[in-house]
């Protein structure tokens, strides 16, 4: 099992989860942060750190953000890592913690880099 990122991350990124993460586990892109499923030990610290509560144990992901746990796997081989005190919040971070569908935002973004099904 590992803990996933989910939508309520988009264009926030606050980075918060990346501080306490023990294995370094994190990936950035411009604007989300993803786990790497086979790196992350389940220890839980990151989902307690983020504050929207974007961060899930893949077994726990509501219904429909089940799709980020392929998401989280696919970008985080291809993103570079996050570096605690070098990653920042967004800009926008606070107006953007407060909007909804923020899904289709991201996979425009990646669109060039999922596997086709995600970006339908
Ligand atoms: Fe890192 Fe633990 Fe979060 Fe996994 S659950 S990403 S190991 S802080
Ligand atoms: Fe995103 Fe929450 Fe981390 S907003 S960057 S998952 S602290």
């Amino acid at each position: 099992m590992a803990f996933v990122v989910t939508e309520n991350c988009i264009r926030c990124k606050f980075t918060d989860c990346i501080s306490n993460c023990p294995v370094d586990c994190f990936y950035e892109g411009p604007e989300f942060l993803v786990i790497d499923p086979d790196e992350c030990i389940d220890c839980n610290v990151c989902a307690m750190d983020c504050p929207v509560d974007a961060i899930f144990q893949d077994k726990d992901l509501p219904e429909d953000q089940k799709d980020f746990i392929e998401i989280n796997k696919q970008l985080s081989k291809v993103w570079p890592q996050a570096v605690p005190g070098v990653s920042t919040p967004l800009p926008d971070a606070e107006h953007w913690r407060n909007v909804s569908n923020k899904r289709e935002i991201l996979l425009k973004s990646v669109s060039g880099i999922l596997k086709d099904e995600l970006v339908e």
